[in-house]
C-alpha cells in the first residue's frame, strides 16, 4: 500500500475515533501502552496527545505495518514492539495509561486473565486503563462514538 501524508492522517483519525472516549483521561506527560496495537493507527493518534506511546502486538506483520505508519507519521515519541500482552517485556509500573481496542474479546479466559494482570502490573498507581470491545452476541459497541 502506498503511504503519503493524507493516508497517514486518515489512519490516525480513524485510530483517534476508536479511542475518543479515553482521550479525556490522557495528558501530555503520560507514557501510554497500546496493547494489541495492530497496524498502530490508535497508538499513532494517541502519540499526538501523550508524551510517549508504545504499541505491542503479537503478530509480526502487524508490527511491520505499525513501523511503516510510525515512519511516515514523523512522530518521534512512538515505538512498536512485537510482544504478547499476556507476558509484557516491561518493568512494573512503566506506564501511566494502558489502552486496548478490539483485542480482549479475542482472548480465551486464561489468556484474558493474564493480559489483565499484566496491564495492572505495568500500570503506575493511579494510572488509567481503557478498553473498547465489540459485544458480538448483541452487536453492541461501547462506549459509543460521539
Ligand atoms: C482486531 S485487531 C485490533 C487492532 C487495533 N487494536 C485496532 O483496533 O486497530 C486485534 C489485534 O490484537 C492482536 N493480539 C491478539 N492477541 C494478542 C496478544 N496476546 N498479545 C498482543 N497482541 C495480540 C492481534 O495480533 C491483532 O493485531
Amino acid at each position: 500500500m502506498q503511504h503519503d501524508g493524507s493516508i497517514v492522517a486518515f489512519q490516525q483519525k480513524r485510530g483517534g475515533d476508536s479511542a475518543a472516549f479515553f482521550v479525556p483521561f490522557l495528558t501530555s506527560d503520560m507514557v501510554l501502552l497500546d496493547a494489541g496495537c495492530g497496524p498502530g493507527t490508535i497508538a499513532a493518534a494517541l502519540a499526538a496527545i501523550v508524551g510517549t506511546a508504545v504499541g505491542v502486538d503479537i503478530e509480526p506483520n502487524a508490527i511491520a505495518m505499525a513501523y511503516r505508519l510510525a515512519s511516515y507519521s514523523g512522530l518521534t515519541n512512538l515505538a512498536f514492539i512485537e510482544a504478547d500482552m499476556a507476558a509484557l517485556p516491561f518493568e512494573n509500573e512503566a506506564f501511566d495509561a494502558v489502552f486496548s481496542h478490539a483485542v480482549l474479546y479475542h482472548q480465551r479466559r486464561a489468556a484474558l486473565t493474564r493480559a489483565l494482570a499484566e496491564a495492572r502490573r505495568v500500570l503506575k498507581p493511579g494510572g488509567v486503563i481503557g478498553t473498547r470491545d465489540a459485544d458480538v452476541g448483541g452487536n453492541i459497541l461501547h462506549p459509543e462514538l460521539e
